[in-house]
């Protein structure tokens, strides 16, 4: 019998490792252009995070974890991010301890949960309490910010021992992800620290951070923003323009002398030391990372929010300071949620939301930021107290469970928008294919709805499938001189497995006797409907 040499078994073993590690890593999560949208690819296709966020202390005891899984499973939550303290993983210097890592992995598979894992490391809320006790007693390897005149007990960004020592600590880390789920894939991105920045003043002025900032401004940064000027950030663009668009020169003379300057020396620096440490993570195994915002007023200075932190105006400064972090993330409180949805989401930014609103606020949010901001996730904070079956976000996670394939789909063909309306904000206009739809709140004989949300997507030149609640759609042709149109039909339905199962056929009072296709305001809905031409 004649062995091929080059398929003898003492070659294909290695052959066949090399290629096994090859497709794990390469089939790690990662981010990707899929057309319109870039989307977040797990075990090859897209995934929609529906998710929230643990409180800060919830995931460092396993026991007190093991009775919330099964409630974030029963809310429809399909994946968890989960904080993880730097000073539980290297209590000693040197000295890794992953036992709460292998825990949590453990009950997370249990309940069918992915994980977005939050590296609380260096700061945490602008603070220092998640690092360990061998850093935080060492102020002199480990240096301070100071602020307001005093050292206060946060690390400093012009710590280089400090950054190589967490960079050192998420390295070990990664390393450790990639050898327990480099198959499974249960951990979907990193969070890389938390709403970084300095409190209570502008900037850091410690020696070392005064002597940084009597210096130039790194070329690099420069370049950037030369290079960059166009899609620059307005705010930024306006501040760099204003000064003479100068490419060296001391922070204060490029930049103006102002707190402006002060928040941008800030985010250079915090940007250089968690692009780094990110870059050591993704060294050993390259899964998306993330930074999140605590934002700032848009009158409010800096320091009254952490100075610093990545807000959308010093974005790109972040950017220029390297390539490590994929998506700047909005911690997403706010009501004017739509505006700062479109601050973060621009410029080849994802739109990912790692804390927001639940309950009520939140059951709608997420249909905006899938359906018009092609959201790879929504993540209200404090899950774990919102979990009861009670909960609205539940009913929108369970309509958006079904449609996600869906959605995903049409966010990359870029046929499909999303919307909340309240009183104050009680129509909008899309144009999708040949129509205008006119979205309003709902009518009906006890009213107009107080609030709607929902989302639409295209099926077809003359179909459209939605889904949400309280709400109306109209449709008028484009170019208007064209053939009138009219609902042939709506048909309510479910999805099962993927599969449509039609239900009611709303005609009559159900779609305005043929006006209007209608979503009742007292419970989610998901339907169809079909528009014929007419001379
Ligand atoms: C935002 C932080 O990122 C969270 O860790 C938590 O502190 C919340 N604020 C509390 O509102």
């Amino acid at each position: 019998m004649k062995i091929n040499r080059f398929a003898s078994p003492c070659l294909l073993v290695p052959v066949c490792l090399a290629i096994t590690v090859l497709n794990a890593q390469s089939s790690a999560p990662h981010l990707e252009k899929r057309g319109q949208a870039t989307q977040l690819i797990v075990d090859g296709a897209p995934f929609l995070m529906l998710s929230g966020e643990l409180h800060n202390s919830s995931s460092s005891s396993l026991a007190y974890m093991e009775p919330i899984w099964p409630k974030l499973e029963a809310l429809g939550l399909n994946t968890v991010v989960t904080p993880l303290s730097w000073e539980l993983i290297e209590p000693e210097e040197g000295k890794y301890d992953f036992m709460l890592v292998d825990g949590l992995l453990k009950q997370a598979r249990a309940s069918h949960e992915k994980i977005v894992f939050l590296w609380l490391a260096s700061w945490k809320n602008g603070m220092s309490s998640y690092a360990p006790l061998w850093v935080k007693k060492d102020t002199k390897r480990f240096p301070r910010v100071v602020a307001r005149g005093d050292e206060v007990e946060v690390l400093s960004p012009q710590g280089a021992a400090t950054e190589q020592a967490d960079s050192r600590a998420f390295a070990a880390l990664m390393r450790h992800i990639k050898e327990v789920d480099s198959n499974d894939h249960t951990v979907l991105m990193m969070q890389l620290e938390n709403e970084v920045g300095v409190l209570g003043d502008s900037r850091d002025h410690s020696d070392a951070a005064n002597k940084a900032f009597a210096g130039t401004v790194p070329a690099e940064l420069t370049a950037y923003l030369k290079a960059h000027h166009d899609t620059l950030y307005p705010r930024l663009r306006e501040l760099w323009d204003a000064n003479g668009d100068q490419t060296s020169g001391t922070w204060a003379e490029v930049f103006g002398d102002s707190p402006r300057a002060d928040e941008i020396f800030m985010a250079w620096h915090y940007a250089r030391y968690i692009q780094a440490v990110g870059a050591s993570g993704k060294a050993e195994y390259n899964i998306p990372m993330y930074v999140n915002a605590w934002l700032g007023g848009d009158n409010e200075p800096p320091g009254d929010y952490p100075s610093g932190c990545p807000e959308p105006w010093v974005m790109d400064i972040w950017r220029a300071a390297g390539t490590a972090i994929d998506i700047y993330a909005p911690d997403l409180y706010e009501t004017n949620f739509m505006e700062w949805c479109r601050r973060y989401h621009r410029d080849g930014n994802p739109m990912y939301m790692p804390e927001t609103r639940g309950k009520e606020a939140g059951a709608a949010d997420v249909f905006y930021e899938f359906g018009e901001e092609d959201g790879i996730g929504f993540s209200p904070f404090a899950i774990e107290s919102e979990a009861s079956d009670k909960d609205p976000l539940g009913e929108s996670y369970a309509t958006l469970a079904k449609l996600a394939p869906m959605i995903l789909a049409h966010q990359a063909a870029g046929d499909i928008h999303g919307f909340v309306l309240d009183r104050d904000h009680r129509s909008v206009d899309f144009t999708m294919g040949d129509f205008v739809l006119h979205v309003s709140l709902d009518n009906s004989f006890d009213g107009q709805a107080q609030s709607g949300y929902g989302l639409i997507m295209a099926t077809g030149s003359d179909s459209f499938l939605g889904a949400g609640k309280g709400f109306r759609v109209t449709f008028t042709p484009q170019p208007r001189t064209g053939p009138h149109v009219g609902i042939s039909y709506v048909e309510e339905g479910d999805f099962k497995d993927g599969k449509w199962i039609a239900g009611r056929r709303l005609n009559g009072d159900e779609d305005e006797q043929g006006v209007a296709w209608r979503f009742n305001p007292h419970g989610q809905t998901i339907e169809k409907v079909v528009l014929y031409r007419y001379e």
